[in-house]
């Protein structure tokens, strides 16, 4: 949701920090500060705003001291203003603090704050928190942080500096992520890993319940009772180049154009060719046991809850298994029922959704074993479930998720693979399908060959106002996919439907100005997904069809008509979805919209 950076040692921390929090950018970006202890005391300087006014200011007004924090916000409560922007202090002035997160019960705290004398300059519910360590007792700033969070309902993800204990930090963790990076002389507290990439690569994750204490000589991680807790450092695989521009204008369509590689390398050391097998090491589900899952329960959100229905498609086909695929925020407030032999599948890019993550929690307690299909390594899905499958699709910063959406789909067919060739599945139609997800790359690399076509078809639909998305079988959930892009970048409103539907209702909308993008691949619903197309366009619809080659001429019936080649059913999905990011992307930059920090999204919903 939000974004948070500190630093601790001998180098000037404003810079640093703006440029953690620049990288973090993609989190929340309505407003931002800094706060820096300067030996007379704590200056900040904050306003509503990009990371990049925030860097002008400044520019004009430095702020030099020791150590430092910093946010950029995804507001909560309390509009996105210079007043309730972070970092927020004491009635004194001399503690200061950043945070990601919620305080659920911070309308009481305040109450009872103001009747304690305490004054109260924003509508934020982090300002609580300074006033509560402020109210604390404790010799030190982290116990009186301990102390204070002893009466805080919420989540959060917290750095607090204080002007009586120059040159130290201490930050929190509960709920929302938060990992230490270590550098040679010097220390870095961030929301993840990208904001200290550039300085360090060893970081320690901090746990729920974690309280990290900062100085320029050491750090050590303790609990509420001042007990070590003892955090290992990891290592940062990626590097910088896979969070820099690196000559695309957005991030969004940098990483739509990575998505061969990306394919690629969530394929890379999975595909058993001679046993028509799927390696997957990490899901700690043994091949014995893969007899005994009797139902699969997929939870998820947002672009990861498409990519589960697309999975439900692959595994129920391959592998014979029912499979439910639940809202996250839904399922986790509904009364489980725990059924013996239930796996749940919890998928997310970022690893840090807060629905995913309760879902995954309820469903555990539920009795269920519990897998992550995850791109973020070491975040907080991965490091709960009792295994996973890492998607490898290296860093996504674009907020409207694209490659991560490709590779969720070649892991659920690798899981799916895994499982059917475990409960029966032929070796000959194991190594048919091995062959086919190892072609993918490949082809996805053709269907990017569209982006010349695409952009001008954008051209003549940016200015439209409404959008429908149709398709079938495994190719609803693309629709789906189809409409969240455009709307979440382009502002258009867009439906997504299974396209037999229609005439249930939506069919209605139907008129010369309404686009309707068919996503029509070659399998066996294709004949019926053409009489659909001739319910349109008697009703003189404009038609998009995204097909696929072997697929007849369908200039009869279709506008306008982008071909990706022809792969598996099941596997089409990943093909058929790339005109659609295309297309989306294409009519929001027509539209001069911010592709990669569209107005009131974050890249990881950490709270409710
Ligand atoms: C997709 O473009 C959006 N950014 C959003 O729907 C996202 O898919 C959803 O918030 C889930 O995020 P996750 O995969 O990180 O859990």
């Amino acid at each position: 949701m939000c974004g948070i950076v500190a630093y601790v040692g001998p180098r000037d921390p404003a810079p640093i920090l703006l440029e953690g929090l620049r990288r973090l950018e993609y989190r929340g970006y309505d407003s931002a500060g800094v706060a820096v202890q300067n030996g007379a005391g704590i200056a900040v300087s904050k306003l509503a705003g990009r990371v990049s006014k925030l860097k002008e200011l400044l520019s004009r007004e430095p702020l030099c001291g020791t150590a430092g924090i910093a946010h950029t916000r995804w507001a909560t409560h309390g509009a996105p203003t210079q007043r309730n922007a972070h970092p927020h202090i004491d009635c004194t002035g001399r503690i200061a603090l950043v945070h990601n997160g919620i305080i659920e019960n911070a309308d009481v705290l305040r109450a009872a704050l103001e009747r304690a004398g305490h004054r109260f300059s924003t509508e934020t519910d982090t300002e609580t928190l300074a006033h509560l360590i402020e109210e604390a007792p404790g010799a030190t700033l982290e116990r009186r942080v301990i102390a204070a969070l002893e009466h805080v309902h919420g989540t959060y993800g917290l750095a607090v500096i204080s002007a009586d204990e120059p040159g130290k930090v201490v930050a929190a963790r509960l709920g929302s992520p938060v990992l230490l990076g270590i550098g040679e002389d010097e220390l870095f507290v961030a929301s993840d890993a990208s904001a200290v990439l550039e300085h360090t690569r060893s970081v320690v994750y901090l746990d729920d319940g974690d309280i990290a204490v900062l100085t320029p000589t050491e750090y050590h991680v303790i609990d509420s009772e001042s007990h070590v807790q003892l955090r290992s450092v990891a290592d940062i695989a990626w590097d910088l180049t896979a969070i820099e521009l690196g000559g695309y204008p957005h991030f969004m369509l940098k990483e739509i154009c990575e998505q061969p590689d990306t394919v690629q390398s969530t394929l890379r050391g999975r595909l058993l060719f001679d046993d028509g097998r799927a390696r997957l090491n990490g899901l700690n589900l043994a091949p014995e046991d893969c007899a005994d899952v009797r139902r699969i329960v997929i939870v998820a959100c947002g672009t990861s809850w498409h990519a589960g229905l697309v999975g439900r498609h692959i595994i129920e086909e391959l592998a014979r298994i029912p499979v439910q695929v639940e809202y996250a925020s839904e399922y986790r407030y509904r009364r489980q029922v725990g059924v013996p032999g239930t796996l749940t599948v919890a998928i997310s890019q970022s690893g840090e959704t807060a629905d995913t993550l309760e879902a995954m929690r309820a469903a555990r307690a539920a009795g269920s074993q519990v897998v992550g299909v995850v791109n973020v390594v070491g975040s907080t899905i991965a490091r709960e479930s009792d295994g996973g499958i890492y998607l490898h699709a290296g860093p996504e910063i674009g907020v409207a998720s694209t490659k991560a959406f490709t590779s969720q789909i070649v892991a659920l067919a690798l899981l799916g693979l895994y499982l059917a060739r475990e409960r029966g599945m032929s070796l000959e139609r194991g190594q048919e399908l091995v062959c086919r997800l190892a072609q993918l790359p490949q082809l996805v690399r053709r269907a990017l060959e569209l982006a010349p076509v695409v952009e001008a078809l954008a051209r003549g639909h940016a200015s439209q106002h409404n959008f429908l998305y149709l398709g079938r079988g495994v190719s609803f959930p693309v629709a789906l996919e189809g409409a969240l892009k455009l709307k979440e970048i382009s502002y258009i409103h867009a439906e997504g439907y299974p396209a037999a539907e229609m005439k249930h209702g939506p069919i209605a909308l139907i008129d010369q100005s309404m686009p309707v993008v068919f996503v029509a691949p070659k399998d066996e619903v294709y004949p019926k997904v053409l009489s659909n197309m001739r319910e349109v366009k008697a009703r003189g619809g404009r038609i998009i069809a995204v097909t696929s080659d072997g697929n007849g001429d369908l200039t009869a019936l279709a506008d306008h008509q982008l071909r990706v080649p022809a792969t598996a059913p099941l596997l089409s999905p990943v093909l058929t979805t790339i005109p659609q990011q295309l297309l989306a992307y294409h009519i929001a930059v027509l539209r001069g919209c911010d592709v990669d920090r569209p107005r009131n999204l974050a890249k990881s919903v950490t709270v409710e």
